[in-house]
């Protein structure tokens, strides 16, 4: 499975795409928002430093303004994908968007329907947001698990893209079900690494390797 951040922050993608652990980036207006500058210079400096897929979203609603968006959008870098939201309007530029070459990310898709006529309209990938799903009391994961499904009895070319993920169970549970893609926000990357066992382990060989080296000292003098 691929790890995307979910980030616009330039600082925190650098700091983890140095592990090696980073296959691309999700962002969308809430996320560029966050950040100084301008949406063209954060999505061309992420698109340099990540060499994988960086999703940047439109903000228009209607046809012609989504479409012209996904023009400049993708203008800034070869590897920016153009996220479009699930809506009738954006369904329509999808078609017309990827029909031109481009690549589509359908994104604020809650229904395994909605991803269905997002892979049907020609999205190359179909964002669920599952925590968005659970903050209502619905099973977020449940919509992974169909969505992977319909992929598989179909050969869908579309990638499923499990967004809005609060924690790393939510990572884990995604790879299990055969998601391609989890997007994240950093701070649940770092969690991913993270295991008590290997900080009190790791303290423990580092004490007894200090205390080894100062007996054999007191012994040679
Ligand atoms: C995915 O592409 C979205 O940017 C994101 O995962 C939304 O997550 P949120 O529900 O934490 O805002």
């Amino acid at each position: 499975m691929k790890l995307f951040l979910d980030t616009a922050n330039l600082a925190q993608i650098r700091r983890l795409n140095q592990m090696g652990v980073v296959d691309g980036i999700t962002t969308n207006p809430t996320l560029v928002a966050k950040e100084p500058g301008e949406f063209e210079e954060i999505i061309a400096a992420i698109c340099k430093e990540v060499k994988g897929d960086v999703s940047a979203e439109v903000v228009a609603t209607d046809f012609d303004g989504m479409v012209a968006e996904a023009k400049r959008i993708s203008t800034i870098a070869p590897n920016v994908v153009v996220k479009i939201p699930i809506i009738p309007e954006g369904l329509r530029a999808t078609k017309a968007i990827s029909g031109m070459g481009m690549r589509v990310n359908m994104t604020l898709v809650f229904s395994a329907n909605q991803g269905l006529l997002a892979a049907k309209a020609g999205a190359s990938f179909i964002s669920p947001f599952i925590g968005r799903l659970d903050d209502i009391g619905q099973r977020g994961m449940e919509l992974v698990e169909d969505l992977v499904k319909i992929r598989d009895n179909y050969g869908m070319k579309a990638e499923v893209l499990v967004g809005s993920i609060r924690h790393p169970q939510h990572v884990l549970e995604a790879a299990k079900v055969g998601a391609d893609i989890a997007t994240m926000p950093p701070e649940v990357m770092e969690k991913m690494m993270q295991h008590p066992l290997t900080d009190s382990g790791l303290k423990r060989f580092l004490d007894d390797w200090d205390r080894a080296k100062k007996s054999k000292q007191s012994v040679a003098a």
